[in-house]
């Protein structure tokens, strides 16, 4: 695809908290009286890190490979977005280095999440543990995110020719 040795991307994601969801972040169920609004299973981290692969990759957005007007990734499972960039990776002949990610989110408490969060995106992404890092912040009691109307990730994910 290109002869650049290393790639960088970064992704970020935004989604409405709303009640009657699940709270899903790295493809872990966390328990919470509320979860978050989206087409798929919302899972604002996974989003983030799908977006980061597909920017160092410069294969566009999530939105371009899975609209979220199709009918087929309602309800889906965000992890299916993620081993398929994953995947277009490899074809071009790239494998992850590394990647990091923070969610932004008021409550609830997540560090306590943060191994099984790891776990289950490296076992997606067929990475090993100390290649992704998982962080998490509150936004301060301000703004949306801090108001508890929202929640944010950031990713940036470094690729590394074959
Ligand atoms: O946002 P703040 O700097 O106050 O977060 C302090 C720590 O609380 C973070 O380093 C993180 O480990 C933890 N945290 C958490 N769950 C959140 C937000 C923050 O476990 N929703
Ligand atoms: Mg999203």
């Amino acid at each position: 695809m290109s002869s650049l040795r290393i790639r960088v991307g970064q992704g970020w994601d935004v989604h409405r908290i709303a009640q009657g969801r699940r709270l899903i972040l790295g493809g872990v169920d966390i328990p919470s009286d509320f979860g978050l609004e989206g087409h798929s299973d919302a899972d604002v981290l996974s989003h983030a890190i799908t977006d980061a692969i597909l920017g160092a990759l410069a294969l566009g957005d999530i939105g371009m490979h899975f609209p979220d007007t199709d009918p087929r990734w309602k309800g889906a499972d965000s992890l299916v977005f993620l081993r398929h960039v994953c995947g277009l990776a490899t074809e071009a002949g790239y494998e992850i280095v590394n990647v990091d990610s923070t969610v932004i989110l008021e409550r609830p408490k997540l560090k306590e999440f943060r191994l099984a969060i790891r776990t289950t995106l490296a076992e997606a992404m067929q990475l090993d543990l100390c290649q992704l890092s998982v962080k998490f912040k509150t936004a301060e009691r301000v703004g949306p995110v801090g108001e508890g109307r929202s929640a944010e990730s950031q990713a940036v994910v470094l690729l590394e020719r074959l």
